[in-house]
């Protein structure tokens, strides 16, 4: 059985003869816009968006199953016997397929750092090695496949070598759909570097465009020498009856053509004889092979030229190293190096989620690209600790997608602030949406002291829907663009804080008739996605409850910082000006907020209502108040054997989904996870849901707590959730983001044994190859049978992160103070009884370190002495201490400043 190993400190990692497992992959991509899956047999795929596949795109079942891979065959012969060998250097051969598992398999091994994949490959029969480079230059189009071969043979070879990469050139879309009649646009032509395809359209039934876009597989030697032959489609190349795994160019020596030779309308293939080298015993050579997708014609031979020698690109592959590397600014250290390692891989998450979005990975086969709103806004929690300067005018741009009716824009352009009109007219609200964005914003306040931020002002988003899912405005056509506007045409803008506002209060009235919010089209776990008329998430209604008097908190903050009103649109005014006595009435809530949709279905007066934030934070805790009351008062259940926890949803006839039912009892954590993290759940209650987690959901084989018990049932007025398997995804899997959210409720409530218990069992769990089988990193779940899967696409990793540093070391921000509160536990320190953690806070890097010399455990000890720089910082104990931001941003320069707390 294979392992993990790192090699340096940068978690670089190592993994013996990887193509013995299924399903492994690893991401590529550059900032350009090209993004790629390989395999350890150099499979996987490559594009730009979803019409711009270079290489055909895979889903997690092609991966073992295609055999278009980007393969690399090497023919050598013996200069004293004439004796002819044929090897693929990338294990892609009928032959390599047959040795698999006996003692005829090579030797191999794939290493692996941000962005860049190693496979090392060693032909015993043959004599031969080979070393493959595989990455995409940061500011290219272009996939580098740099690749050595060595002669290890002890005689004189003349070794030659042929890329072959078949390249699919087309959309997504045209996998299936149109597969034949697309190749027929195929424009091929080989040019004296390789071969360039250029369809001569995009093809859409609804309307084909003019293709610009080329895509080109290009080579050299790496002392430059031009390719001798080419294959330019893939009947020149694997010929009548033959395969890409035995392909007739190659066993049989069949000839390519020359450059110039133009061929039309068959699938394309980029292979690239190259000129033969001899290679005496012990010596190696470089071929180089660049795959990739250019805009203009005319770009392929400039990229080409940047890359055409070996020194060139392995200049391209320093900068790369050192591009990424630096991306990852937090490193933890703590008793357990693999641990910590594996961090440095969780913390780069969030940049392959900015890339990749939730699509364009082999287990990621839904969606066209981009990202979901929530997942837009909690991959900004890493960036608040990681680069709170890059978050700043996202964090705005972002608030340009919420409606007036408090829901938001579900189409994500491109850029940051692009959000696009649903055309399909599927009034489908998710109603956890609203609940994200203060979160984020709040952490981006802490950390940075800018709670001024609230008061900058963003446009509202327009489309046809508009009351929350249940009603649309009929006047509006795409036409009248997407900004929403006021009587007199202008578009609008208000202040962040008024759209957070905004999108929590809409929610608190939108009640079903248990008085807990309505579900809609889903919450967090989107395939709850089949309760929209009176399904309700109790889950959510404990997570707006937090909201909501965090919010009340943050006004009366901002009273004390000076700003004592704000201005809001007038309308708003109808959602803070009901009667509290009214709070618990289902229908005077709904009635509220169908008052308050229709008032702003086309448009807002315009008119300004200046608000006392004092007034308005007596409002937001009286109706957190309220919904506290009313879920402590009903949603606390008790099942058969004596379990406690917190119901978390009714289903689409009204019913109660958790505790005591006829096919077993039933239980979500969803529900528990937000009312430990809201306090709604006091220290009593909290330590009750976790002995009944441990009871009902932990499986410590799968990885640590399930989403939930098994229903035994297709459960159809919940969702599809309960269509897929027991153990899978959203139904009762290991889900990596639900725990770690788990986990960062219980460190906030001081439950830290049952959060490390958490974090534990599912990090040793996804590090610990033999039961997870994935590369460094959290999946987004664990299935029964314990394999990671869905891999790096998650926001399980920002949470991870932010929960080890703001929780774990307990260094946070509080509105811009530096605040250190660690809940270590002593089996957490190193053998000299320290853990530290590095960061940018302030702009400053910090090297943040607790010494723990009595051995103790959290709750045992607290800060008893604090140091910067070796001097002794006045005053600072605790269990937690706060130093003020000034004296961070005092500090000198660029250095490092260590800053060492004694616990004790
Ligand atoms: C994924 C989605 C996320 C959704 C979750 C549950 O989670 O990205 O939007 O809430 O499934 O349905 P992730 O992979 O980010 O952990």
């Amino acid at each position: 059985m294979s392992e993990i190993k790192y090699i340096d400190e940068d978690a670089t990692f190592t993994i013996e003869r990887p193509e013995n497992y299924t399903g492994l992959y690893f991401p590529l991509a550059g900032e350009k816009g090209l993004k790629s899956s390989i395999t350890p047999n150099l499979g996987g795929d490559s594009k730009i968006d979803q019409t711009s596949f270079l290489l055909e795109p895979v889903s997690i079942e092609n991966l073992h199953n295609n055999r278009s891979t980007r393969n690399f065959w090497v023919i050598s012969r013996s200069l004293a016997s004439g004796k002819k060998d044929i090897w693929s250097a990338t294990g892609a051969s009928a032959e390599a397929e047959n040795n698999r598992f006996t003692e005829n398999q090579d030797d191999s091994s794939v290493t692996a750092g941000f962005m860049w994949h190693e496979l090392l490959r060693k032909s015993k029969k043959y004599g031969l090695s080979a070393e493959i480079r595989s990455f995409i230059p940061v500011h290219e189009n272009v996939e580098v496949m740099q690749v050595n071969i060595k002669n290890d043979s002890g005689e004189a070879k003349e070794i030659t070598g042929i890329a072959a990469i078949p390249v699919y050139g087309r959309s997504a879309d045209n996998i299936r759909d149109h597969r034949n009649v697309t190749g027929m646009l195929h424009r091929i032509r080989a040019t004296e570097n390789g071969v360039i395809v250029k369809p001569t359209m995009s093809f859409d039934e609804r309307g084909h465009k003019r293709n610009n876009i080329s895509y080109f597989v290009y080579g050299c030697t790496g002392s430059c020498d031009k390719p001798i032959e080419f294959f330019p489609t893939v009947e020149n190349f694997i010929g009548e009856g033959m395969t890409f795994t035995h392909p007739a160019a190659v066993y049989f020596n069949e000839n390519g053509v020359d450059a110039g030779v133009e061929e039309d309308g068959r699938e394309a293939f980029g292979g690239i004889k190259y000129k033969p080298v001899i290679l005496n015993s012990g010596y190696s050579a470089t071929f180089i092979v660049l795959l990739g997708i250019a805009s203009e014609a005319s770009e392929i031979d400039e990229t080409f030229r940047k890359l055409d020698s070996e020194a060139k690109i392995d200049k391209e592959f320093y900068d790369l190293k050192k591009y990424w590397n630096e991306k990852v600014n937090v490193n933890l250290h703590s008793g357990n190096k693999d641990f910590d390692l594996f961090m440095h891989w969780v913390c780069f998450e969030p940049y392959l989620r900015k890339i990749f979005g939730c699509s364009f990975l082999p287990h990621h086969d839904y969606g066209r690209g981009g990202r979901g709103w929530r997942d837009l806004w909690q991959d900004c929690l890493s960036l608040a600790i990681m680069n709170p300067g890059e978050i700043h005018d996202q964090i705005r741009a972002n608030f340009a997608g919420v409606r007036a009716d408090g829901t938001n824009a579900t189409i994500i352009g491109e850029k940051p602030g692009e959000f696009k009109a649903d055309r399909n007219g599927i009034a489908r609200v998710w109603m956890d949406h609203g609940f994200w964005p203060f979160v984020t914003v709040m952490l981006y306040i802490n950390e940075t002291g800018d709670y001024n931020c609230l008061l900058e002002n963003a446009p509202y988003f327009k489309d046809s829907q508009a009351g929350r899912g249940l009603f649309t405005d009929e006047k509006w056509t795409v036409g009248d663009g997407t900004g929403l506007k006021t009587k007199d045409g202008e578009i609008y803008e208000g202040s962040l804080l008024e759209h957070i506002l905004l999108e929590n209060l809409t929610a608190f009235y939108d009640v079903g008739e248990h008085g807990n919010l309505l579900l809609h089209g889903a919450d967090w776990n989107d395939a709850l996605d089949m309760a929209a008329e009176k399904g309700e998430s109790v889950a959510f209604t404990y997570a707006y409850a937090w909201n909501i008097a965090e919010l009340a908190k943050l006004c009366k903050k901002l009273v004390e910082y000076g700003i004592k009103e704000v201005p809001v649109f007038e309308e708003l005014r109808i959602l803070t000006a009901e009667d509290k006595n009214n709070y618990a009435s289902v229908s005077a809530k709904r009635a509220t907020l169908k008052k308050y949709c229709e008032t702003v279905k086309s448009s807002v007066f315009g008119k300004m209502a200046v608000t006392g934030l004092s007034d308005l934070s007596k409002i937001l805790t009286s109706m957190a108040e309220s919904m506290t009351d009313h879920l402590r008062k009903n949603e606390w259940i008790t099942d058969c054997e004596g379990y406690s926890w917190f119901n978390g949803y009714y289903d689409n006839n009204g019913r109660r989904v958790e505790g005591d039912n006829d096919l077993g009892v039933r239980m979500m954590l969803t529900g528990e996870v937000f009312a430990i993290m809201s306090g709604i759940a006091d220290a009593e209650r909290a330590k009750k849901i976790t002995e009944s987690a441990d009871w009902y959901l932990f499986d410590k084989e799968a990885g640590g707590y399930r989403l939930n018990t098994d229903f035994h049932e297709v459960k159809m007025d919940m969702g599809r959730q309960f269509g897929f398997a027991y153990g899978e995804k959203e139904n009762g899997s290991v889900f990596s983001h639900m725990d770690v959210m788990y986990a960062n409720a219980l460190y906030k409530q001081g439950f830290v044994k049952e959060g490390y218990k958490v974090i534990d069992t599912l990090t040793s769990h996804a590090i610990d190859f033999r039961r997870s089988r994935i590369y460094p990193g959290i999946p987004e779940y664990f299935r029964n049978d314990g394999r990671g899967v869905y891999h790096y696409l998650t926001g399980a990793a920002s949470w991870l992160m932010l929960t080890m540093v703001t929780e774990v070391y307990g260094v946070k921000g509080i509105y811009g103070d530096l605040c250190l509160e660690p809940k270590l536990l002593s089996s957490q320190f190193d053998s000299e009884d320290k853990a530290y953690i590095d960061l940018i806070f302030a702009g400053k890097r910090l090297h943040i370190i607790y010494v723990n010399h009595g051995k103790k455990d959290y709750g045992d000890y607290s800060i008893s002495a604090v140091g910067c720089d070796g001097i002794n910082m006045e005053a600072l104990t605790g269990k937690s201490i706060i130093i003020p931001r000034q004296k961070i941003l005092s500090l000198s320069g660029d250095k490092r400043h260590d800053i060492t707390a004694i616990l004790d």
